[in-house]
């Protein structure tokens, strides 16, 4: 039988195995293994190294060993290796299939209209796997159905508690993550300051104005505010859009929580900043000192 898979099918094959089994096994965060950790990378790369090192000496050696033989030995040899697979010890003992010359040992006398029935055996490998799977039946029984190990509930419960350790151990490693319940007004100018960058950099200005006195948006820097005024309204108001006008769209995906917070200090920081050119006040007076969020039902709706 020849060599089933070549050298320069195998090598590479072997490589992505390895390589994805890093990828999977090492937590790297966003980035991949191989460019967090230079240790990785350097790993494979020896790793490479080795294999084609490897292969060079194998087929070397076999080179050699080839020298090496008699005229017989090497005809046997080339006999043995003439082989194809389906030829092959290990493929007929997975099939036990009758070769065609053979056929007249297994014909059964069944004769319908000239259609012929032969009686061979059930494949090895199918036979195999069924046995298997009653092995795996009566264990899964005995298990589940007569101890009585866990129900699915119980295995839902468990994953999901398991997913909230998780996601608590998560939160500890990740203290800056800010959302509707955490977030809070931040007055320091270097948060302003950024802030005043995200506007800018996404472009929030050409609906609401170069000094936030409003356009196609509403003006922000007034004390009227349509879904609501202080930092958590504007935050939730800038993650998820306004659910009243398309046009002002929802932002989580683009902008990070964190980011979204400096957006609404920026904005409450300029309130009451008078610009030129002002659009008319929209919305409701929003009291300085209300800061809870109001549920979307009484938001007014306010159509010009
Ligand atoms: C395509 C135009 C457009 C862009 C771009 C835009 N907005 Fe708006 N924005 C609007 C409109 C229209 C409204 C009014 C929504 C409503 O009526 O509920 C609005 C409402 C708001 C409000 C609430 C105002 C109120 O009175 O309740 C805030 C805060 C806000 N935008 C911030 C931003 C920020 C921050 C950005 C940039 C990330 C941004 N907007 C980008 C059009 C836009």
């Amino acid at each position: 039988m020849k060599n089933l898979i070549p050298s320069y099918v195998r090598v590479p094959l072997i490589f992505a195995v390895v390589f994805a089994g890093m990828e999977f096994f090492i937590d790297s965060g966003d980035k991949p293994a191989f460019i967090k950790y230079p240790m990785v990378s350097l790993f494979l790369g020896v790793f490479l190294f080795l294999l084609v090192a490897i292969e060079i000496v194998i087929s070397a050696v076999d080179k050699v060993t080839y020298q090496l033989l008699t005229e017989e030995q090497k005809k046997q040899l080339e006999e043995a290796q003439s082989i194809s697979f389906t030829e092959s010890k290990f493929y007929k003992s997975l099939t036990r299939s009758k070769s065609i010359e053979q056929e007249a040992d297994v014909m059964l006398d069944h004769d319908y209209d000239g259609i012929k029935e032969l009686d061979n055996v059930l494949p090895p490998w199918w036979v195999y796997l069924f046995y298997g799977c009653v092995i795996f039946a009566v264990v899964y029984l005995v298990r589940f159905h007569v101890i009585g190990d866990y129900t699915q509930k119980e295995e839902y419960e468990m994953e999901m508690m398991k997913a909230e350790k998780e996601h608590e151990e998560y939160l500890k490693t990740a203290p800056d993550l800010v959302n509707v319940d955490n977030v809070e007004l931040l007055t320091d100018d270097a948060s302003i300051e950024e802030g005043k960058k995200v506007f800018e950099a996404n472009n929030c200005f050409s609906c609401h104005g170069q000094n936030l006195q409003g356009g196609i948006g509403p003006n922000l820097v007034d004390k009227f505010w349509i879904n609501g005024g202080g930092v958590k309204n504007i935050f939730k108001l800038v993650s998820e859009g306004s659910t009243t006008n398309p046009v002002m769209a929802p932002w989580k995906e683009v902008i990070k929580p964190a980011d979204i917070q400096k957006l609404a200090s920026y904005i409450i920081s300029l309130e009451g900043s008078n610009p030129k050119e002002a659009k008319e006040a929209e919305g409701e007076i929003w009291g300085e000192k209300t800061i809870e969020v109001i549920p979307t039902e009484q938001v007014e709706i306010v159509t010009d």
